[in-house]
């Protein structure tokens, strides 16, 4: 898909883990090669254990692949970057800091300067309406509102890129359906670009402008497409329900193609 400025290019990505002890090695991602464009919100399925963690570990630099690269604004990604934050899907935040702490660590790392990171810690709160929770640990806060920090924490050092590894996979189903909402509204105003990682297809068909399915264990792309129609997204919708269909097949042959 070539077209837009490219930000990021995955380039022959292969990875293999290697048992240290028994030294048996697991392939986890076969070759796999994408270009993601600037401002574009790009959602990726697959089965579970296919290797979607792990293709976001490497892009995010937490990860070196065994062979090939990442290259990042032309530069060959090789640790993390406050360039590309991510969210994690168990809310990793900090439990000694309070809500405002969380969301001004990666801006401390940058020895931004306090009144700044305070502005911050307003403007994003109010993004995901929360004002007034500033002073709340994260035991005091319900998941769907734990993963809004997680998405002020991530936003506030201004970030590239957005990288979200199922970012809504622990919520129940009508907590989760606000937070798609709530990102959709979020990213139209932020507008980053975005790698989300999903197992529901649906979320993936309501916030996407492009959806890439990938394989079971080694992983490959099967599908990466364009959807066309304007956001927000309905489910009547023609290319809606066609890409449903279409996307549904594909996962559940793979799907029982890993349980074999
Ligand atoms: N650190 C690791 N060492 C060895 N195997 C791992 C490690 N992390 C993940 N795996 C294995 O790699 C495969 C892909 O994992 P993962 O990237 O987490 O998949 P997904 O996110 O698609 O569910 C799984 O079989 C998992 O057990
Ligand atoms: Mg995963």
């Amino acid at each position: 898909m070539a077209q837009g400025n490219s930000v990021l290019e995955v380039k022959n990505l292969t990875h293999v883990y290697t048992d240290s002890r028994s030294h048996v090695e697991t392939e986890v991602i076969d070759n796999v090669s994408l270009s993601f464009q600037e401002g574009k919100f790009v959602c990726v399925l697959g089965p579970s254990g296919c290797g979607k963690t792990t293709m976001l570990n490497i892009i995010a630099g937490f990860i070196r692949p065994t062979s090939g690269s990442v290259v990042f604004e032309g530069k060959e990604v090789k640790s993390p970057s406050p360039e590309r934050a991510m969210v994690f899907q168990d809310y990793a935040l900090f439990p000694w800091l309070t809500v405002s702490g969380n969301i001004q660590f990666g801006l401390m790392m940058k020895n931004t300067p306090a009144k700044v990171r305070e502005a911050k810690v307003t403007e994003y709160l109010e993004m995901m309406g929360m004002k007034g929770f500033e002073h709340k640990y994260p035991f005091e806060l319900s998941g769907g509102m734990k993963q809004r920090v997680g998405l002020a924490r991530a936003l506030a050092v201004e970030p590239k890129m957005l990288l979200l590894d199922e970012p809504f996979g622990s919520l129940d189903a009508q907590t989760r359906r606000t937070m798609q909402r709530e990102l959709f509204r979020i990213m139209a105003q932020a507008k980053k670009t975005s790698i989300f990682v999903t197992h529901s297809i649906d979320e993936a068909l309501f916030l996407s402008d492009r959806l890439i399915v990938m394989s079971a264990r080694p992983t490959r792309v099967l599908i990466d497409i364009e959807l066309k129609s304007a956001k927000p997204r309905q489910r009547s919708d023609k290319e809606y329900s066609e890409v449903y269909e279409k996307v549904d097949k594909v996962i559940t042959a793979e799907v029982s193609k890993s349980i074999e």
